[in-house]
């Protein structure tokens, strides 16, 4: 049966995307998270869907929703959530982008009772998170994987010290400098650079349109 998808550039492909942030508990009404909306990931999602492919939506806590017969959201909390359930779509999957703001650490151990003051000073202890993308790249077979990398020093050699490190085909660099770039905005600023260190820098311009290039780009390198 002729599918409408067929013909189209990732029509067949599966695509795993990570995005938002994750919530670390502390106890049972608070945790540590972040600033980060979703929204990139979500956009990023609904292109690879509209390219034709489809889309496993990994995501942690965000108002956004998304409706679509070839995207399937998967809501997680935390970062090992966040982990255990890409991982399950991860081998089958073509493209891979890991848009998530992952917590780096979660507290070491989380309190039944909600805790209560008492002292002047309080201290958490902190664990580091297994990184999802790292792991990713340390199993990776033919998938096409693409971090993201947020930086406010050195950018460009710190994002390539993590596509290096983390062993992927791609990464995009989110630029901080730039007024209207970055976490919680509609807008975004990015240079996708690639293993050969080819560094396509683009303008700053909607998520929509940035999750567009990212597409165009992955697309160009892998399947044109
Ligand atoms: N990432 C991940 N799992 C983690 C931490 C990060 O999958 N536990 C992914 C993010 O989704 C992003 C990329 O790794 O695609 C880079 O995240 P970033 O925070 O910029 O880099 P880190 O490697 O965590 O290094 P640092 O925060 O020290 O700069
Ligand atoms: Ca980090």
């Amino acid at each position: 049966k002729k599918q409408l998808s067929d013909g189209l550039p990732l029509s067949g492909k599966k695509v795993l995307i990570t995005a938002g942030p994750t919530y670390e508990a502390i106890d049972p009404v608070r945790f540590i998270g972040n600033h980060s909306s979703g929204l990139m990931g979500f956009e990023l999602a609904k292109t690879a869907a509209s390219l034709g492919a489809e889309v496993y939506l990994v995501t942690g806590p965000t108002y956004l929703s998304v409706t679509h017969d070839n995207i399937h959201v998967v809501n997680v909390v935390s970062a090992d959530d966040m982990y255990h359930s890409a991982q399950m779509y991860y081998e089958t999957s073509d493209i891979v982008i890991c848009a998530a703001a992952v917590a780096d650490y979660r507290p070491k151990t989380v309190a039944e009772q909600k805790i209560k003051k008492s002292e002047e000073n309080f201290t958490i202890e902190l664990v580091k998170n297994k990184d999802i993308l790292k792991t990713f790249g340390d199993h990776k077979k033919n998938q096409f994987l693409v971090g993201f990398a947020l930086e406010t020093e050195n950018e460009i050699e710190n994002a390539k010290g993590k596509l290096k490190r983390k062993n992927l085909d791609a990464i995009v660099l989110n630029s901080m400098r730039d007024k209207g770039a970055g976490f919680g905005g509609v807008t975004n600023k990015v240079s996708f650079i690639d293993t050969n260190s080819n560094i396509t820098a683009f303008e700053l311009k909607t998520k929509a349109e940035v999750a567009v290039d990212i597409f165009n780009e992955i697309i160009k390198r892998r399947y044109a």
